[in-house]
């Protein structure tokens, strides 16, 4: 069985492994992420990024009780772990677990898992969306979050690569030594912990990426694909160049693409064919250059209110609260 497929696209040849290969660029494995994980080198990964399985009972998934779910995940974590760097970080990114109606926010359950196995907790990312389902029962939900955690106190943290603009780049000190100087940073302002749609992009206060919806460029057939954009984000600030990054549930390949983009070395295993064929794809057209993407930092297009969808129908005029 080989291992490698050479792919040619219109600029580079490039080969896809579908085994562990040291120094390889990819590796996408079809398969158990449980299994694979084992044929991996310890300590040799740099940033393990994913969005596991929230056990809500999507396609690929076998609905289990919240304790057998988490039992399972906690195998797979402890493995990661040991193939993680000391320097190497770990980004969960979650949402909820529902049942009969009650919601179980999965980040909350694994932050004990991870606190367990001695990790450390840098940040809890807010990625907020503006769209989704409209709930009858409870608030929308229009968030999830990322666990961001370190392996050890000597972790890899770029600031400088992700800053965004500062709101008021020209706000100078107005007591002190440094009275009259320029009080921000001319690469701009750290992005925070809150990843918003913007209202106005760069300048606003939040950032948010679009949820993975039908009218993205980005969008497969996956039901629960995130934004290049997002893992971009992750990459840049706890990576460098050649460096190791691995999802364990890679779905469709976003992480591979994302890494690829950043001159990465990318590790993807995911269990349903479907998917493992898209990502080939995808990865194909990116080395095709024909890939479409949000560009880091496009502005989120925002209703100008002269559409006719963004105005109140005549219909609705006359209803009161
Ligand atoms: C939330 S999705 C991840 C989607 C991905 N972030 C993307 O952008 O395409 C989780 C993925 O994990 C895969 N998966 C679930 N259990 C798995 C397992 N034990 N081994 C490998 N993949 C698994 C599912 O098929 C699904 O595609």
């Amino acid at each position: 069985m080989t291992t490698e497929k050479k792919m040619t696209s219109n600029s580079e040849t490039y080969s896809i492994y579908t085994e562990y290969a040291k120094d390889e660029k990819i590796i996408l494995h079809h398969g158990d992420s449980l299994m694979f994980l084992k044929t991996l080198p310890d300590v040799s990964i740099n940033l393990i990024v994913t969005s596991p399985p929230y056990n809500i009972g999507k396609d690929y998934e076998e609905k289990a009780t919240l304790e057998v779910y988490l039992k399972n995940q906690e195998n797979i974590i402890k493995l990661l772990y040991s193939k993680l760097k000391s320097e190497g970080s770990i980004c969960w990114e979650v949402g909820n677990y529902i049942s009969n109606g009650e919601i179980y926010p999965l980040d909350i359950y694994f932050y004990d898992i991870f606190k367990r196995i001695g990790m450390k907790l840098r940040n809890r990312i807010v990625w907020h969306f503006g769209h989704g389902l409209h709930c009858k029962n409870r608030f929308s939900g229009r968030y999830e979050t990322i666990l961001w955690f370190t392996k050890s106190d000597n972790y890899v943290f770029n600031l400088d690569s992700i800053r965004v603009p500062a709101k008021y780049p020209g706000k100078r000190a107005y007591k002190g030594p440094n009275k009259g100087k320029l009080s921000g940073n001319p690469l701009g302002k750290n992005p925070s912990d809150v990843w918003k749609i913007l209202e106005d992009d760069w300048m606003a206060a939040f950032w948010e990426f679009p949820n993975v919806k039908s009218n993205h460029p980005e969008k497969t057939i996956h039901p629960c694909q995130f934004p290049i954009e997002l893992v971009e984000r992750c990459i840049l600030a706890l990576t460098n160049k050649g460096d190791y990054i691995l999802d364990p549930f890679c779905g469709v390949g976003t992480t591979l693409i994302a890494g690829l983009k950043h001159s990465r070395k990318v590790i993807g295993v995911e269990k349903e064919v479907e998917y493992i064929k898209i990502a080939r794809q995808r990865i194909r057209q990116f080395f095709d250059g024909d890939l479409k993407f949000r560009p880091l930092g496009k502005k989120v297009y925002q209703p100008t209110g002269r559409e006719q969808v963004s105005k109140v129908p005549p219909e609705w005029k006359d209803y009161k609260k």
